[in-house]
């Protein structure tokens, strides 16, 4: 029988370093999932040209996802598309506090679009199934363990559909998504060799694109950018407290990255909890 669910992976090339190998071998190791990967990264920086406000950021990646799913329609249904068959429905991991931020629940304010709810486009063509949407993460987590999922997806850290998107402060170009995650990458490292990693909800690191300041190194004057941890700790993304890392770690992650990572000379620590600050900057 013809498998009822194909899991569609879109690369809108806002990934992390490594993070599409991981999806398409753990993913499907994992879950033993039929998964078409779509490669978007094209579109998604050519809408993204010249954007630097979240709020249209965001909408336009919710799209663009959109736009993608549809456009993996005939290659999911194979042989299926010329016998007139068609994909109905569209199954998004969406959460909780995703409609809550995007201002879904009863009298919530709109925080932030997230990319699955407040940035759907309105000529949706799918039926959309959220099994998700009235869980919190923690108990989303509770209902993978107990499907036997391992735990390198249930524990995953939480990563926005938006990806490094959305941690460009400016606009996203491909050589600052470079820098980002050249950056990131080290971070994580970091973080997890020092055993760090369950104690973290997640740590974004957010690239100051439009901002400079000035270095010296070596001999010479360096004009860069900066760089932001932003290490925090939750319980379901509602509210945070930013995470007290030893100054030993700090200092590694500092230190290399801006010996690693050229065009960064200065790496800043977030200190602040959720509210009054949100997670992810934009
Ligand atoms: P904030 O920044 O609102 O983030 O405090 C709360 C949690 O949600 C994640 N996040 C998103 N996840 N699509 C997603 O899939 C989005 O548009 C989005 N925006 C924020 C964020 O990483 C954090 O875990």
């Amino acid at each position: 029988s013809a498998p009822r669910l194909t899991c569609v992976f879109v690369d809108h090339g806002l990934m992390r370093e490594g993070e599409r190998q991981q999806v398409e071998k753990d993913f499907v190791a994992a879950t033993g999932a039929r998964l078409v990967t779509v490669d978007a990264s094209e579109t998604f920086l050519r809408e993204l040209a010249g954007v630097t406000d979240p709020e249209t950021k965001r909408k336009i990646i919710g799209r663009e996802f959109i736009r993608s799913f549809e456009g993996a329609v005939s290659e999911v249904l194979g042989e299926g598309a010329d016998k007139g068959e068609t994909v109905k429905f569209l199954v998004q991991g969406t959460l909780y506090p995703d409609v809550v931020e995007s201002g879904g629940g009863s009298g919530t304010a709109n925080i932030k679009s997230h990319h699955n709810v407040g940035g759907l486009p309105e000529d949706l063509e799918f039926e959309l199934v959220e099994p998700l949407r009235l869980l919190f993460k923690d108990e989303v987590r509770a209902v993978g363990r107990q499907l036997g999922l391992p735990e390198e997806i249930v524990g995953r850290q939480p990563f926005p559909g938006p990806g490094l998107g959305i941690r460009i402060i400016g606009e996203v170009t491909r050589d600052r998504l470079e820098i980002l995650r050249r950056a990131d990458s080290i971070a994580r490292e970091e973080l997890t060799s020092a055993g760090l990693d369950g104690q973290i909800w997640q740590c974004p690191v957010v690239l100051l694109a439009d901002v400079r300041s000035v270095g010296v190194q070596g001999d010479g004057r360096t004009y860069g950018h900066p760089i932001v941890l932003r290490p925090v700790s939750s319980e379901d993304a509602m509210t945070a407290d930013w995470t007290r890392l030893p100054y030993e770690t700090l200092e590694r992650i500092s230190t290399r990255i801006t010996n690693e990572v050229a065009e960064v000379n200065r790496v800043v620590l977030d200190v602040t909890s959720k509210p009054p600050g949100t997670i992810e900057w934009e």
